[in-house]
């Protein structure tokens, strides 16, 4: 073997070494705004990189992204387009170098144009906008919907005007984002007004949002890589069952609902306590956005079976579960119902599918979104649930 070779070798292997000592756990340790107790998810992946891996592409961590960098609206494949408010008045987006504009058009002349700066939602059913306009984040004046295809008025938005006048306020970003510092400044007499601290936020839900800060946890077992048992973390399958579906409902309880201090701090085995004005359940016409933890505890499979959140839901996986898997969830604490009043025809899709019957998909009536050209709404479609026997169904059974 030539020397050059050698020498070559070593080199290549000096620069493993050295590109491995850059990734190990000790070397990398990124800030996380939220301070010293929390590690930040991309520490996470060192010690459980399957369960990271399939968690990123998940709707919880993608459901708020920044959209600063040039290419960033790519992934979304959103396309130009139009909203038409009357013939004179319409709005404009357009795909550009740097990113998505939405432009105030009147008689054709562009009066307002703003960059995207965040997205909301993770495609599901539908994006939200905003730009930073100082120290808020405005939403902009269309969502686009991605079942439809179509470049919508923003919910609550008025329908004859084109509208930049609203704050995302940091209430919207409890629930769709793992943090963000708030400063509150006197607006006039009596109110007070928002003001976001820019660099603080922390756009989808990660890890440490549900787990709590994690910091010790890392370096625990950083320290002690033999211990294959959890510590300084709280531990989900410990929890009373309260306290299990209170950590969903942090978020799933409905934007009606009031707490005394943000819910960023929340952590597993904390109780979720909310003013008094927040019902536990309405009735049956309760609006389903967001609602499933009241909803499901009017169930009696809650009440009755305890059936919770993860009894059906996978919360790490990125895949989406067909109607089939989760009857499958049903009939397995429901082996032998009898359906003595069903007619012979519906008995056919008894095996495949529970939900349609026992889950109706209902409509919001807090949000809908305004088409193009027209006063009509889209509505924003959900399950209850509350799993009950509804009479009167509406739903068009699926096979
Ligand atoms: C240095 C390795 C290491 C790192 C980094 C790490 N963990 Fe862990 N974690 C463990 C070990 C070991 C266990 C116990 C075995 C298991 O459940 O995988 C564990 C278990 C857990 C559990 C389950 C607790 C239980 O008892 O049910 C959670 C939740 C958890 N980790 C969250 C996190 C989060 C969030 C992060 C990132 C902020 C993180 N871990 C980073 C090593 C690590
Ligand atoms: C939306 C809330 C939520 C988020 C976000 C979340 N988890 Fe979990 N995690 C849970 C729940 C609930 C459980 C217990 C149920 C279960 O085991 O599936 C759990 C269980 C775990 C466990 C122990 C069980 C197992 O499957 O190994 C680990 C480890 C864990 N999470 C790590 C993470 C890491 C790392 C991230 C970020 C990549 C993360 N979690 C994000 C809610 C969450
Ligand atoms: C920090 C707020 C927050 C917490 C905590 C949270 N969620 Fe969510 N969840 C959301 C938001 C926001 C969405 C909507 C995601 C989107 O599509 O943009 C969502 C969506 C979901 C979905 C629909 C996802 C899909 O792919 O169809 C399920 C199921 C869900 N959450 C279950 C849970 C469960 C179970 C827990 C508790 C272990 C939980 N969530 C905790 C905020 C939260
Ligand atoms: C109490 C928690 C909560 C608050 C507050 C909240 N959301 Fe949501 N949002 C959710 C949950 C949970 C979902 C998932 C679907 C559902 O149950 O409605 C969701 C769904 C969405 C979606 C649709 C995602 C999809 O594709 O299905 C968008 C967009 C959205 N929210 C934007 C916002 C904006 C903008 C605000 C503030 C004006 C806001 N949300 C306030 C919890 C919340
Ligand atoms: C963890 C166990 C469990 C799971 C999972 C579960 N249930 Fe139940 N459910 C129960 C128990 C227990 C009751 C109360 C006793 C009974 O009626 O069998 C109940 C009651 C019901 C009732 C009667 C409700 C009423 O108000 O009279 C219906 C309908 C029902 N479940 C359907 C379902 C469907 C559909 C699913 C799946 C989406 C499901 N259940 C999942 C345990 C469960
Ligand atoms: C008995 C099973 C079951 C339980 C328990 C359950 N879910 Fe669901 N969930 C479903 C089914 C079925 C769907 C509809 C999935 C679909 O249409 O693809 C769903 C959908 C959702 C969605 C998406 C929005 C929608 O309505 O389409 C969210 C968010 C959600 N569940 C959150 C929760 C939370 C939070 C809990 C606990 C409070 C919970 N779920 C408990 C079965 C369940
Ligand atoms: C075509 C609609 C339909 C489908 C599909 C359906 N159910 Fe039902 N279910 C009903 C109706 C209506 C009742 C009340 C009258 C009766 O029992 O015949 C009922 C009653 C029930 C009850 C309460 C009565 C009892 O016997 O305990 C349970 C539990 C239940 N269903 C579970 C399920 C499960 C699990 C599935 C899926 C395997 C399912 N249902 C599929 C319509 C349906």
């Amino acid at each position: 073997m030539g020397q050059r070779r050698l020498f070559l070798i070593l080199l290549i292997l000096g620069m493993f070494v050295f590109a491995i000592i850059q990734c190990t756990p000790q070397a990398e340790k990124p800030k996380d705004n939220r301070g010293p107790a929390y590690a930040g998810s991309a520490t996470c992946a060192n010690c459980h990189k399957d369960l990271t891996n399939s968690y990123t592409h998940n709707s919880h961590f993608n459901t708020s992204r920044m959209l600063t960098k040039p290419n960033s609206t790519d992934s979304l494949h959103l396309p130009d387009g139009e909203f038409v408010f009357n013939a004179n008045t319409k709005v404009g987006v357009k795909n550009l170098k740097d990113g998505l504009y939405q432009s105030a058009l009147i008689n054709g002349k562009d009066q307002k144009t703003e960059h995207t700066d965040m997205v909301f939602g993770a495609g599901i059913s539908a994006y939200t906008f905003a730009f930073w306009f100082g120290d808020k984040l405005m939403q902009m004046p269309l969502n686009y919907l991605t079942k439809e295809h179509q470049w919508v008025n923003s919910p609550g938005f008025p329908t004859d005007q084109i509208y930049f006048g609203r704050p995302i306020v940091a209430r919207c970003l409890e629930c769709h984002s793992s943090s963000v510092k708030i400063n509150l400044v006197k607006s006039g007499d009596f109110g007070v007004e928002e003001e976001l601290v820019k660099g603080s936020l922390i756009a989808g839900i990660d890890c440490e949002r549900c787990h709590g800060p994690a910091a010790a946890h890392v370096e625990f077992h950083e320290a002690n890589p033999t211990v294959k048992k959890a510590t300084h973390m709280v531990s989900y399958k410990s929890l009373a069952l309260t306290r299990k579906i209170d950590m969903c409902g942090v978020c799933h309880s409905g934007t009606g609902i009031k707490t005394l201090t943000s819910t960023f701090t929340f952590k597993p085995g904390d109780t979720l306590k909310t003013l008094p004005q927040y019902n536990e359940y309405r009735g049956e016409d309760a609006d389903v956005h967001g609602k499933q933890k009241p909803l499901l505890e009017a169930s009696l499979c809650y009440k009755v079976g305890k059936a919770e959140c993860i009894t059906c839901h996978d919360i790490h996986d990125n895949t989406k579960q067909s109607i089939q898997m989760y009857s499958n969830k049903c009939i397995s604490c429901h082996t032998d119902v009898t359906h003595k009043t069903l007619p012979e025809k519906n008995k056919a899709v008894l095996a495949k599918n529970c939900i349609d019957c026992h889950m109706p998909v209902k409509e919001s009536h807090a949000i809908g979104f305004q088409m193009s050209g027209s006063k009509e709404k889209f509505p924003y479609r959900l399950r209850t649930h509350r799993i009950a026997v509804y009479e009167n169904l509406t739903t068009k059974l699926s096979k």
